[in-house]
């Protein structure tokens, strides 16, 4: 892999791929707030499982930069599988790994999910959208994610990647 120390802008997925298949086996993904789907295409690419859950479908781009600044073409017939809904917990338990990657109204319902049927997660959470809570009453979102998760059993880390915008990422250890 070739990366800048200079912080990448436009390559959220293409960190958080790396970042995921060397941290993690093969399995099943759910890629939560997946938007257009470029993280699952990745995935997929690689031998994974990755399905996109965003109530909002949106088609996946016709072509991305990879990490070695080459523009690749994504063929005009690629899909990744979509569920075209809100995420749900109880969606939670047809996955492994469950990743919310800026995702909207799912990091709290994604950490029930993974307390409830004992999966992993990554959480890189951007604003307080949806979420059930009063955004007011948080001075710390990521702060308020770990304890939220810590008091359901689950120990979590940090590691921050390497692009522009939020990209402190909080994930669970077993
Ligand atoms: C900021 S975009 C992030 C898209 C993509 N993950 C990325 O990093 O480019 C937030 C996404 O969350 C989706 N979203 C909103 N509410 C949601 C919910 N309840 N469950 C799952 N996804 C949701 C939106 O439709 C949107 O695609």
């Amino acid at each position: 892999m070739t990366t800048t120390l200079k912080r990448m802008k436009k390559f959220r997925s293409q960190l958080v791929y790396e970042f995921i298949i060397s941290h993690y086996i093969p399995g099943k993904v759910a890629d939560i707030g997946g938007g257009k789907g470029l993280l699952s295409y990745l995935l997929n690419q690689s031998g994974w499982d990755s399905t996109v859950i965003d109530p909002v479908y949106q088609p996946l781009p016709t072509k991305y930069t990879n990490l070695d600044k080459k523009k690749i073409k994504i063929d005009g017939d690629a899909t990744v599988p979509h569920i075209t809904s809100p995420f749900e917990k109880e969606m939670g338990k047809d996955f492994d790994l469950l990743i919310g990657l800026h995702s909207h109204g799912s990091n709290l319902r994604i950490v029930d999910a993974a307390a409830e049927y004992h999966k992993e997660f990554i959480l890189l959470p951007c604003c307080i959208i949806n979420e059930g809570i009063d955004p007011y009453s948080v001075t710390d979102w990521l702060e308020y994610i770990e304890e939220y998760a810590n008091k359901k059993g689950i120990m979590t880390q940090r590691e921050k990647l390497n692009f522009k915008g939020q990209r402190t990422a909080i994930y669970s250890i077993s």
